[in-house]
């Protein structure tokens, strides 16, 4: 099922490979008025389907990495391609749009809206594209433990118990990219093992690729490919430019 599909199609695109950035730098803001390198990809690529986890220290870019490819973040140079579209060639609200129909993301800081409960946050993304399947959101709200608080305003809820409503977010409208920063970084054990199994389930179900940054390394070696920043991005690291596996 691919609930989009109904009214706006998720992008076709014919090769297979999902993501692709080339010679991309991205920066930050640096007081008081500069910017400071954070990004120099000579190649960064995933394939449809793939699973790829990226690893690195506290500070190296991985949040800027995930959030350039979601097209949150503009680049300085280069070309991104997620599914076969440039976002540097869209304007803000076409990489929205974009971003609505083909791209879940889990943010670090979950990003809800306080004032919605739990399953108003999850229906968002269907919401976006013009559809609203409750029991869907209700079923990925169980799924990751949380039947009980699909009613409550998610800024009742724990930090642990917020992260799961945004991957259940992130997935809904199983977009054909998941992008996860540190999807895991709030709960225990068994909380944790529940949202992989769901993101790695989704994943496959929709065929969707998905692109995860932890610190977690037994969490990596339950996706098909680890990354470590310091080999694919020159800012900072060994300047290798080339994927570890
Ligand atoms: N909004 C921002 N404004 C200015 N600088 C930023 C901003 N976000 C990140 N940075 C800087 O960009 C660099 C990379 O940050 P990023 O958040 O991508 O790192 P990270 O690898 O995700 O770190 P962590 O593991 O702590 O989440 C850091 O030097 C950080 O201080
Ligand atoms: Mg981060």
């Amino acid at each position: 099922m691919r609930p989009v599909g109904a009214g706006s199609p998720a992008p076709q695109f014919p090769g297979d490979v999902i993501v692709e950035m080339r010679g991309v730098r991205a920066s930050r803001p640096r007081p008081p008025d500069g910017r400071r390198p954070v990004l120099d990809l000579p190649l960064f690529q995933v394939q449809r389907g793939e699973r790829v986890a990226v690893l690195g220290p506290s500070g190296c870019g991985k949040t800027t990495l995930l959030h350039v490819v979601a097209g949150l973040l503009g680049v300085d140079t280069g070309s991104v391609r997620v599914a076969g579209c440039e976002l540097s060639g869209l304007t803000e609200a076409a990489r929205d749009r974009f971003r609505a129909s083909a791209i879940g993301v889990v943010f670090q800081s979950f990003n809800l809206l306080p004032t919605l409960t739990a399953e108003e946050n999850v229906l968002l993304p269907l919401r976006l594209c013009g559809h609203r399947d409750s029991a869907r959101a209700r079923h990925l709200l169980k799924r990751v433990g949380l039947t009980q608080e699909a009613r409550a305003p998610s800024s009742h809820l724990s930090a642990g118990q917020q992260q799961r409503v945004a991957v259940a977010r992130a997935v809904v409208h199983e977009p054909m990219l998941v992008v996860a920063d540190e999807p895991t970084g709030n709960l225990d054990r068994a909380s944790a093992r529940a949202v992989t199994d769901l993101l790695l389930e989704v994943c496959e179900e929709a065929g969707a690729s998905l692109l995860l940054v932890t610190h977690d390394r037994d969490l990596a070696a339950r996706l098909d490919r680890t990354v470590m920043m310091a080999d694919i991005n020159r800012v900072g690291g060994s300047g290798a430019g080339e994927n570890a596996s």
